[in-house]
């Protein structure tokens, strides 16, 4: 593999290794212990591994004391930087330690959880261990992620998202199925993370040694860490070669096409070392992918001589089958050159990366404190950030990094480091979480870095407003129903009200299609002839009433069409985002069923049966019937999000919000002259450029009985405030709580 040469012809074994930790035990690393019990248990089902484990990982050499250290402690944190073997090697650690499942009382043999922040993570993460042990995925290593899980009762190293081992909580505060809990890429603090860190240290107290927990973390900014659960640190010390930073300022707009043209310019002219190059989303990576290979098309027809290179595209929300690719060998003497979200920094590692380019922005989620509302926007990296994605160019040679703003930018306007989600959020889905736990005091939760209160306060009222929580902050029999499900609580709010208005089946379909990211193919401007042709196109789709239903229409379309991915080509949509859907629709109508009261199978193969025997007659939409009722089963979990058409300003005004906004040109309702509108998204960062993007018309008659909701927030009932506890600072808790009432008083007030 061409990646794994080292041009200097050195390699890191002869490094010397240092140990920065407390303890080391002398029978070191070549040593494990072979009798370990999981490794009998697992004999049966072995094969002969199909992968290696790299020899030179730095993990490897404190094999024995990470062991010692989980044994001498229930917490500890191991830092070390990435692709030094935490994720995929510490639990087989454990798994094969049986000094470590020694310390276990029961007899099932040792269960480890390790969470990924990332779906993609997660997945990639257990087939490399799984391969590494020799085992059928699913098997002895399995992974569960959102839509999907793939794991059984034999199952002992579980990778799974951070998200579901914070829906396992709902269940088993305790976490009695596992005997450690990992969680991994704690650097990356994601919302899931940080509420998990204080669950978890509540676990493994009440579970009295019977449940240890490991931290782990590729940045060394572990303070925060060991003062919150007051355990010591394992530092891994990397190897890693030096990379050269080279400065090339783009404009924002043109980085997919600078980013395409500097990729391909290293590798006509650089010697060995893959090519990882960093933008914001899938779109982006999908757009750099198409533009890499007709630039390359054409060189080759040009008569230049080009090796061969093979591009991928590499992001989140991609299907486990296409993530292949990423990581497979690929011939001597063929270049990879990966396009990818900032999923690259710190979870996966692909082998053998000499060259990044970053663009310097990536996709993070906003939340907006005025209006409320949450928003994925392109922002720029933090400077820890862009070190990271340099880092990844010197994992197996000397590097170089292209980054495609100035040095200035770098100094003067990124920020120093990455703002953790939890600061930045919609904490609706988190308090509606943790409320189902039994949590009571959403507020006063023992959280590492404490979201600002006046943000937890808003996620109840919304709670409230869907009736999720009652008028004194205690979870509804709704609300519980909604925090199974594997959704934003207004969307969880939409699925059930479908199911009672008997449009279940769109209502899977609208939320599927929305879970997917972007199903619209959109070619560059300056290809103008396509660009055209697909505007035309796409239109074609638009239903008067709004983007949800024809997101709807769209995919009723290419299920009619028999799924076909010529047919999404033909129309420019994207087939992958399509065919996910559909899998998220799967799972979806599994989980609806258990937990809707009504039967959802019948009501969804009625549906079924209906629409195919009115196709069989008129057009290829829902009925009538059931579009207006799925637009009424919408208002149940987004009426708040409703506006109402302002002439004079040639906008609209939301509902108790009194910001004025217009659609984005995309939608289908730009344009529109509907007296009321929701949205399910928003975009943009400040008030004067807000835009809705996901939009749709409205009858008044829907929205009446539920607006006068929002002029019945009593917020001190809401968060308890008559029974603060006493380590609240109680005059914050109530400020936060009165600003927000008088906020919405003015502003419902206002909108009415
Ligand atoms: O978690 P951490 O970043 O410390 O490292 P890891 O994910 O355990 O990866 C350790 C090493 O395994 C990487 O440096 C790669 O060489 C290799 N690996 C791989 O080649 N392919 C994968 N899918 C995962 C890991
Ligand atoms: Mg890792």
């Amino acid at each position: 593999m061409p990646g794994d040469t080292k041009p200097n012809g050195k390699t890191s074994n002869g490094r010397s290794k240092r140990s920065r930790s407390r303890s080391r035990s002398k029978s070191s690393a070549q040593k494990s212990d072979k009798e370990a019990a999981g490794e009998q248990k697992v004999a049966s089902t072995r094969g002969a591994p199909r992968v290696q484990a790299p020899e030179d990982l730095p993990v490897l050499a404190y094999r024995e004391n990470i062991i010692d250290m989980l044994v001498e402690n229930r917490i500890i944190v191991v830092v070390g930087e990435t692709g030094s073997g935490k994720t995929t090697q510490i639990p087989q650690y454990l798994l094969d330690s049986e000094r470590f499942q020694c310390l276990f009382e029961n007899k099932r043999g040792l269960r480890v959880a390790i969470t990924q922040p990332r779906r993609v993570a997660a997945v990639a993460m257990a087939r490399r261990v799984s391969d590494e042990r020799g085992t059928r995925l699913g098997d002895v290593v399995g992974y569960c992620i959102r839509f999907e899980d793939k794991s059984g009762a034999s199952t002992r190293l579980r990778y799974m998202t951070d998200g579901c081992l914070l829906r396992e909580c709902l269940g088993d505060p305790n976490l009695a199925n596992y005997d450690v809990v990992i969680l991994d890429e704690a650097h990356e603090r994601s919302l899931h993370t940080d509420v998990l860190f204080a669950l978890m240290k509540r676990a493994v107290k009440s579970r009295n040694g019977q449940l240890r927990m490991l931290v782990t973390s590729a940045t060394l900014d572990t303070g925060a860490f060991s003062e919150y659960f007051d355990c010591p640190v394992l530092e891994v010390p990397g190897r890693s070669f030096t990379v050269d930073l080279h400065y090339h300022p783009v404009s924002k707009t043109q980085r997919v096409e600078a980013a395409v043209n500097v990729a391909l310019n290293l590798h006509v002219r650089e010697g060995p070392g893959h090519i990882l190059v960093f933008l914001t989303g899938m779109e982006e990576c999908e757009q750099a992918v198409n533009l890499a290979n007709t630039k390359l098309q054409n060189m080759v027809e040009s008569g230049k001589e080009v090796s061969d290179c093979l591009i991928v595209p590499l992001y989140g929300m991609m299907q486990s089958d296409d993530q292949r690719n990423v990581f497979e060998e690929v011939p001597e003497g063929c270049r990879k050159l990966v396009f990818s979200t900032n999923i690259a920094e710190t979870s996966l590692t692909v082998a053998g990366v000499g060259f990044v380019v970053d663009c310097g922005y990536c996709k993070q989620k906003f939340f907006n404190p005025t209006t409320g509302m949450e928003s994925l926007q392109v922002t720029e990296v933090s400077q820890v950030q862009a070190k990271q994605r340099a880092g990844r160019a010197g994992r197996t040679q000397h590097g170089k990094c292209f980054r495609l703003y100035s040095e200035e930018t770098f100094h003067r306007s990124l920020l120093k480091i990455t703002v953790p989600e939890i600061l930045r959020s919609n904490l609706a889905s988190v308090s509606l979480q943790m409320k189902a736990m039994g949590i009571e005091d959403v507020v006063n939760f023992d959280f590492m870095e404490p979201p600002d209160r006046v943000r937890l306060v808003k996620s109840l009222r919304l709670l409230f407003l869907i009736g999720a929580l009652d008028a004194d902050g205690k979870l509804t029999s709704l609300g519980e129903r909604i925090s199974q499900l594997p959704l934003e609580p207004q969307y969880g709010r939409v699925l059930l009200s479908a199911v009672d208005l008997g449009c279940v089946s769109e209502a899977l379909t609208l939320v599927s299609m929305l879970s997917s990211e972007g199903i619209w193919f959109r070619p560059s401007r300056q290809n103008a002839d396509q660009w055209e042709e697909a505007q035309a196109t796409q239109e074609r789709f638009v239903h008067r009433l709004g983007d949800h239903l024809t997101l709807i229409r769209v995919y009723n379309m290419w299920e009619e069409e028999g799924c076909s991915p010529e047919w999404c080509k033909a129309n420019f949509l994207h087939f992958r985002a399509l065919r996910q859907a559909r899998d998220i629709r799967g799972q979806l109508y599994e989980q609806l069923e258990k937990v809707s009261e009504a039967s959802v199978r019948k009501a969804v193969q009625k549906r079924e049966r209906d629409d195919r025997d009115r196709r069989r007659d008129r057009d290829r939409g829902s009925s009538i019937g059931a579009e207006e009722a799925l637009l009424q089963s919408l208002c149940s979990g987004f009426y708040m999000q409703s506006a109402r058409a302002c002439g004079a300003a040639g906008g609209w005004l939301i509902v108790g919000e009194n910001v004025l906004v217009k659609c984005e040109s995309s939608s289908a309702m730009d344009g529109s002259s509907a007296e009321w509108v929701l949205y399910t998204d928003l975009v943009g960062s400040t008030v004067a450029n807000c835009m809705m993007r996901t939009v749709s018309a409205m009858d008044h008659k829907w929205l009446q009985p539920l607006l006068p909701k929002l002029g019945e927030v009593d917020m001190k009932r809401l968060v308890g405030l008559a029974k603060v506890s006493k380590q609240a600072p109680e005059a914050e808790v109530k400020k936060g709580a009165e600003e927000v009432a008088k906020d919405r008083a003015e502003k419902v007030g206002g909108a009415r």
